[in-house]
């Protein structure tokens, strides 16, 4: 039973949480705990401390609570204090259900496992080449049309507007800030498909199902396009309680330099107009940023530029943090282009010396891309990121101090049991001693 009170002291026997007289060092998402024979009390500034709180309580519980069925207890928790507060307020991962759509009871069950594991940032990939999934009013047939296929072929899909919304509140009711992605000027293909009048010669190609990047545009000379961009942009943000609109910006090599630039500057100002700060892959760094918008570094020494110009970085190395790249040779999914990444790579990294000339205090958190070209179902999204996204969580919120493989393979090991009472498909990497 839980009980919300307004005054008087907790009696024993309880798990007590409090926001009263809230240390403010701790911040948006630190917390305490003190766990005494008696009782244990998760005390913190903010709401969003208490969930990260409860996180940790949930963890040291034995792994069986996690289950759906009712085990026997009973439930033991070491005694102890913990103060515990994150290195970087922006802790994320990224979903591309452009290239495979996923549906919004998949994309809920992955927003339970980020929370568990203290994730606050969800950067849906929401447009690419093969498909557009979010519906948007004023521009019906991106989803209807743009919506229709996805990579290999298959039916794919989009989200209402009533759907997305529900995402977003779902995964803000665990505090997740839900980052939307529309990918531009390039990677727009599904777009180009479902309206003529974007196109140079007039004429709307044909949907496009393959794996290859780089070959669409939008043409940044024409305003119809700058009447579509301005269109999406507002829709979005409009969906978008946060404050970030993120708008890729990535891999445009059908877009001239001059172009590029210029689109960067004037999508901006766009994203900016409708009350939003923009986000994007660290190629923007090539145009004019604002010091408000934030540069996603992935494969590149730009978001240096991006820094010398004010912005912060977001650090996503596709070494080290995409979660689509292979385990090893045998990986039956993913791809490699990177090289592979095991988990210990994908834990044994700092955000704070990825690039010459960006430091710990222009890097605004880290992020995993987990891109979906060869990923068709949620038992495919979880291969891939368990356990290397818990080696993120713990990059994105440890100090870099206290980092050591040796100690953190004994815990991952610890969490197989939680991860399999919870239902995840997750790798059982030959490198850590699973329990
Ligand atoms: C990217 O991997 N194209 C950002």
């Amino acid at each position: 039973m839980s009980v919300l009170a307004t005054s008087g002291a907790p009696a024993s026997g309880n798990i007590y949480l409090t926001t009263v007289d809230g240390d403010p060092a701790l911040g948006e998402e630190g917390y305490e705990l003190a766990i005494t024979p008696d009782m244990v009390t998760l005390g913190a500034c903010q709401p969003a401390g208490l969930f990260r709180g409860i996180q940790t309580i949930r963890q040291l519980l034995p792994p069986q609570i996690a289950s759906s069925t009712v085990q026997p207890g009973p439930w033991k928790i070491a005694a102890g204090m913990i103060r515990d507060y994150p290195r970087f307020v922006w802790r994320g991962t990224m979903l591309d259900v452009a290239r495979h759509f996923f549906s919004v009871e998949d994309v809920k069950r992955y927003i339970d496992l980020l929370a568990y594991y203290k994730i606050n940032r969800f950067h849906m990939h929401l447009s690419d080449d093969q498909g557009w999934r979010i519906a948007i009013h004023t521009w019906p047939n991106l989803a209807t049309h743009g919506g229709s296929t996805q990579v290999g072929g298959g039916r794919g899909g989009y989200y209402t507007q009533a759907e997305y919304s529900n995402i977003v509140t779902y995964a803000q009711r665990r505090y997740i800030m839900v980052v939307p992605e529309i990918d531009m000027p390039g990677h727009t293909h599904a777009a180009l498909a479902s309206y003529a009048e974007l196109n140079c010669n007039g004429v709307a190609p044909a949907l496009y199902t393959g794996t290859d990047v780089g070959f669409s545009s939008l043409d940044t000379g024409r305003e119809k396009t700058w009447a579509f961009v301005d269109d999406v942009i507002g829709e979005m943000a409009a969906l978008t309680p946060g404050p970030y609109l993120h708008i890729g910006g990535d891999e445009a090599s059908a877009t001239s330099a001059a172009d590029y630039v210029h689109f960067i500057g004037r999508i901006q100002a766009i994203v900016n107009a409708h009350g939003k700060q923009m986000v994007g892959w660290e190629e923007i760094a090539q145009g004019k940023l604002l010091a408000t918008t934030v540069a996603q570094h992935w494969h590149s020494d730009l978001a240096r530029q991006a820094v010398q110009q004010g912005a912060r970085i977001i650090m996503s190395p596709a070494s080290t943090a995409y979660l689509d790249i292979k385990y090893n040779a045998a990986t039956p999914l993913g791809l490699s282009w990177p090289g592979y990444i095991d988990v210990q790579t994908a834990y044994n990294w700092d955000p704070a010396t990825q690039v010459v000339g960006v430091s710990e205090g222009d890097v605004l958190g880290v992020e995993a891309p987990l891109w979906s070209e060869t990923l068709q179902t949620l038992d495919d999204i979880e291969f891939m990121a368990f356990p290397r996204l818990i080696g993120l969580a713990e990059i994105g919120w440890s100090p870099a101090a206290g980092k050591s493989w040796d100690e953190y393979q004994v815990c991952l090991g610890a969490h197989g049991p939680r991860l399999t009472a919870l239902g995840v498909n997750f790798y059982r990497s030959a490198l850590v001693p699973w329990q």
